[in-house]
């Protein structure tokens, strides 16, 4: 959480660094702050709020210029949204910004005011700010070890001396850094898109690496000042596909790049028509013999393992045990070296889920990541890596990332089951060109998105709703919920429709909205009884089903019709409808839609 940027160089830095942050706002919006070298002295501006607000407050009281400077956009852990608790915090001649938590900072900070240190704020950050000021004898890398060898907990820092007018220090430890190169100029930031208006050449910084950066030169080092080559790499994301390409929010421009998303992330991987997994370093034999299989995640990317246990289970018949990855990580879970672990993450930074990864490899399973950012720690650590090729996800909310996330789970599933000998190869070839097919159907759905508009309206005034579904409807209802709930703030609940009876069915009234999900032909009977249930109580039905599902007059309010595919691949186009009622449900209540109040987009704390 949190966004860090630092520029040195020849451009304005205050602009730098506000067009870096705006590209990280994403990461946490409670405050924002710059410090900038402003003829020989660091400046500070910060307020609580986001960005915009902290350009007003530059307009009122001066923006700093200069060549050299960092900025910080907040997600608060320790001590509320203030102006004194935004970053950039000082010390006497330092000032920094983190990403990050600093577990051990009440031991740090007492024993900081036992050396007659005065603090200002109430977080963790300035004991760090205090702590590199207190070890600071002229030499700032020598400062930066000692206090690292202090510091317990994940963090990503920049930070300025007041010294060394033009130049930025960087460190990270879990929290992830890289290090930007231009001409004559040089940068720091937590994610990619926060430089990619000026460069494309960047370093990744690992764990315990200093990076000394002035405009002409960028060094990094270890913890014993040997100085280290590292590899310049080049972004393949472009400035356009950052950007809102016209959309009025990302989250709608980015439920539109679903469809290419799935063909950027599936056809690499289809080879005479069948599934491909070899690139990830996944061998037939090691498939076949895999005696259970866990799929660890948090959130949206945890619904699509849930989509992938049903899929898997279906197809190749083997267990698999979905895990909310901060409970995996303190349950003790039975997991052996016979068993294979499977991470989702879109960042690949999720702190739970790094850890859930580190645990299961630590019991000696076999872990595979399925990730977005590439080059994130989870990428980097996982035995085996598939990276979904879904490009910058801005929008808080995630809908192309999990698209892709189930569109490898299948990929893995078919896989996994004709190795298996659970189906034979027409099958997995039938079922592969029917996921090939999927981006063209959901384009039709994205066609005409009228109906979403209209059903979002029904219930943009209600409290609270439920939605139902059975078999992989009740997987797609969770994500449905999710998305609902986290935009709209309305709050919503997903429940196995057969299961209502047990208790929650005494929450329906009259008008109390309920959205089913009734794709699965099997099981469609069985919905339709459920849904004349709550129909029967007031409930006020949204039902998402099949364009061949007929009349739908008696049976629900309103009806949301999706294109026909077989039933496994139904998720893929049912997701969408309910992506876009929690998108206008959003937009109607006048809620910032890809920045929901208290959330962030990458979450590196537990
Ligand atoms: O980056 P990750 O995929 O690991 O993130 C996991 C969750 O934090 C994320 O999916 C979250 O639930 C989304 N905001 C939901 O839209």
């Amino acid at each position: 959480m949190c966004g860090i940027v630092g520029y040195v160089g020849h451009r304005d830095c205050a602009d730098v660094l506000m067009n870096g942050l705006s590209k990280l706002e994403y990461r946490g919006y409670d405050s924002a702050g710059i410090a900038v070298f402003e003829n020989g002295e660091i400046t500070v501006a910060k307020t609580k709020g986001r960005l915009a607000d902290l350009e007003n407050k530059m307009k009122e009281i001066g923006k700093p210029h200069g060549h050299a400077g960092i900025g910080h956009t907040r997600w608060a852990t320790h001590g509320e949204p203030s102006d004194v608790n935004s970053h950039p915090h000082s010390g006497e001649r330092v000032t920094i910004v983190h990403n990050g938590i600093i577990e051990n900072y009440k031991k740090l900070k007492e024993f900081l005011i036992g050396q007659g240190r005065v603090f200002k704020s109430a977080t963790d950050t300035e004991v760090v700010a205090q702590m590199l000021d207190y070890y600071y004898d002229g030499n700032p890398v020598e400062a930066i070890v000692k206090t690292m060898h202090e510091l317990e907990g994940s963090f990503a820092l920049g930070i300025v001396f007041q010294d060394f007018t033009d130049t930025i220090f960087a460190i990270r430890k879990e929290s992830p850094l890289i290090v930007g190169v231009g001409e004559n100029e040089s940068f720091i930031a937590s994610d990619v898109p926060a430089i990619l208006k000026y460069t494309r050449n960047y370093y990744l910084l690992e764990p315990n690496e200093i990076a000394v950066l002035s405009p002409y030169c960028t060094k990094i080092y270890d913890l014993h000042y040997k100085k280290i080559d590292k590899e310049l790499k080049t972004a393949d994301w472009d400035m356009e596909s950052a950007e809102k390409g016209g959309y009025e929010h990302y989250m709608l421009k980015e439920i539109h790049e679903q469809p290419t998303a799935i063909k950027t992330t599936i056809t690499p991987r289809i080879v005479n028509g069948l599934p491909s997994l070899e690139e990830c370093g996944i061998t037939l034999d090691e498939m076949k013999n895999f005696n259970q299989i866990f799929v660890v995640a948090c959130g949206t990317a945890m619904h699509a393992g849930i989509v992938g246990k049903y899929v898997i289970e279906k197809l190749a018949k083997v267990p698999v045990i979905v895990d909310i990855a901060s409970e995996f990580r303190y349950r003790d879970p039975i997991v052996t070296k016979d068993d294979l672990v499977i991470i989702i993450s879109q960042s690949g930074e999720t702190a739970d889920s790094l850890a859930a990864m580190r645990l299961a490899k630590s019991l000696g399973a076999k872990t595979l990541a399925i990730v977005n950012v590439k080059g994130s720690s989870i990428a980097r650590e996982a035995d085996m890596l598939i990276y979904t090729h879904a490009g910058p996800e801005i929008a808080v909310a995630s809908t192309k990332a999990y698209m892709v996330q189930i569109a490898v789970m299948y990929l893995f599933a078919f896989k996994l089951a004709y190795a298996k000998g659970m189906i034979d190869k027409e099958e997995c070839k039938r079922l592969t060109e029917l996921l090939q097919q999927t981006p063209n159907l959901i384009e039709t759905i994205l066609e005409d998105k009228t109906y979403e508009q209209y059903v979002a309206a029904s219930l943009v005034t209600a409290d609270s709703l439920l939605y139902i579904g059975r078999g992989l409807d009740y997987a797609l209802s969770m994500e449905g919920s999710l998305k609902l709930k986290e935009i709209s703030y309305i709050h919503s609940e997903s429940y196995a429709a057969g299961e209502l009876k047990h208790g929650t069915i005494s929450l329906i009234s009259e008008g109390t909205p309920v959205i089913a999900v009734a794709t699965q032909s099997k099981l469609i009977e069985k919905t339709v009884s459920n849904i004349k249930e709550v129909k029967a109580r007031g409930a006020k039905v949204t039902m998402v089903c099949r364009e061949s599902f007929g009349d739908d007059s008696d049976i629900a309010d309103y009806c949301i019709k999706v294109p026909d595919i077989d039933d496994i691949l139904m998720p893929m186009l049912a997701v969408v409808p309910l992506q876009l009622v929690a998108y206008y449900a959003s937009v109607l209540r006048g809620n910032d839609v890809d920045k929901p109040r208290n959330l962030a987009k990458s979450v590196t704390v537990e």
